[in-house]
């Protein structure tokens, strides 16, 4: 180390630690890895060692990855800088240039951006199917045609589309399978299990679970999750190892929040369909959930007000349930999604696919349910 004070303040703390036994993973805050040589340099890329530079890999970003690959049963994971990320990167890993997409007509805005608006500039196709009903893909396949994307539990209405068959459909004409399981999580659903190829997570909902991180996550086959990393070194889409560190921590209380959640969701569901202020309820049916694990049907809902003008002094007269645009925090938390998540829809767009002035999305927290019934109560008689 060099002698003078300049020097010393800049390399005196710092001491490698390879074999620290923490209890709890470190953060690993930094952008580079260091080597002890250029032979080093050489085994890193010969594929011998692990960490080069954190756009490329971070233990933070590896932990998260290989923990969700694990619990959605799958072969190979990546996470990746927000939810859009890891779908970009798992969309880019099986479409190229004249390639046809066919995806769920219920879509969350962003994956409906991304291929309506980015991913059409680079010739590839995006058709729309209602999958609330089983029927046949022949339609709709065409030589071209590569892949189903789909959610496993839709939003804002909550529709369960049925996973197994949409599967076996897609499998007869040779089409990849992408999942978005960002609501039902593999607590409830394992779609790898059910023959997809792709599972993709907004980990900003409940994978993290404490809307203090933006992050997501893809898994699945080693093949194509291989290629999906490479997109999001090349694409600059990397998750920061504080977010991944975040989100890997939040994730060890999965099973708790979710059991909790989706138990405090199916009372409050009941509450609202004998509510006389509520026109009506969207809550996935058991009937359609039969693939789920465990008998529970999540922890979101929808509601309709029975008097649709009412909806802003209902807001208004919320107290500590808190009017936020996103969803599967620990806390309750309700959205309006004409005025956020389908703001950039028309008027007959939301009209068509069901999506009123009335309508709250409510994403239910661990607190006690008689508590969140009770603020619920308040708000609608108000
Ligand atoms: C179902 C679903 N998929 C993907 C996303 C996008 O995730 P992110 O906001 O982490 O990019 C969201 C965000 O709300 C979502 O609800």
């Amino acid at each position: 180390m060099g002698e003078r004070f300049e020097t010393r303040t800049v390399h005196i703390g710092h001491k490698p630690l390879r074999q620290v036994a923490s209890k709890s993973t470190p953060i690993y805050q930094t952008s580079v890895f260091a080597f002890s040589g250029l032979e080093d340099v050489e085994r890193y890329y010969a594929g011998e060692g692990e960490y080069l530079y954190t756009r490329n890999g971070n233990p933070n970003q590896a932990e998260l990855a290989l923990a969700v690959a694990r619990l959605e049963q799958a072969e190979a994971g990546v996470s990746a800088a927000s939810g859009m990320g890891a779908i970009m990167a798992g969309l880019l890993a099986v479409l190229g240039p004249g390639d046809h997409v066919l995806a769920s007509h219920e879509l969350y805005g962003g994956t409906y951006a991304l291929l309506h608006k980015e991913l059409s500039r680079f010739g590839i196709e995006l058709e729309c199917v209602d999958l609330r009903q089983r029927s046949s893909l022949a339609p709709h396949v065409r030589p071209q045609t590569k892949l189903l994307f789909m959610e496993t539990i839709t939003n804002p209405l909550l529709s369960v589309p049925d996973l197994p068959y949409w599967i076996g459909e897609a499998k007869r004409y040779g089409l990849a399978v992408m999942v978005d399981n960002t609501f039902a999580t593999p607590y409830l659903v394992r779609p790898i299990q059910l023959g997809a190829d792709l599972v993709v997570h907004s980990a900003t909902k409940y994978i993290g679970g404490h809307s203090d991180v933006t992050a997501g996550v893809l898994v699945g086959r080693r093949d194509l999750v291989g290629r999906a990393s490479e997109i999001v070194v090349n694409y600059g889409a990397s998750l920061s190892p504080f977010e991944a560190w975040l989100t890997a921590r939040g994730l060890k209380t999965l099973a708790l929040r979710m059991e909790r959640q989706c138990d405090n969701a199916s009372e409050v569901a009941r509450f609202l369909r004998n509510h006389s202020a509520v026109k009506r309820t969207y809550y996935p049916d058991p009937a359609s959930t039969s693939f789920f694990h465990r008998g529970k049907q999540g922890a979101m809902i929808s509601f309709c007000l029975a008097d649709e003008e009412k909806v802003y002094d209902f807001f208004r007269a919320l107290d500590w349930i808190k009017l936020a645009p996103s969803l599967a925090g620990v806390e309750t938390s309700v959205s309006h999604p004409v005025t956020t998540s389908h703001r950039a829809l028309t008027e007959e767009q939301r009209r068509e696919a069901g999506i009123t002035q009335g309508l709250i999305r409510l994403s239910v927290g661990i607190e006690a349910v008689e508590d969140i019934i009770a603020e619920l109560d308040r708000a609608l008689r108000s």
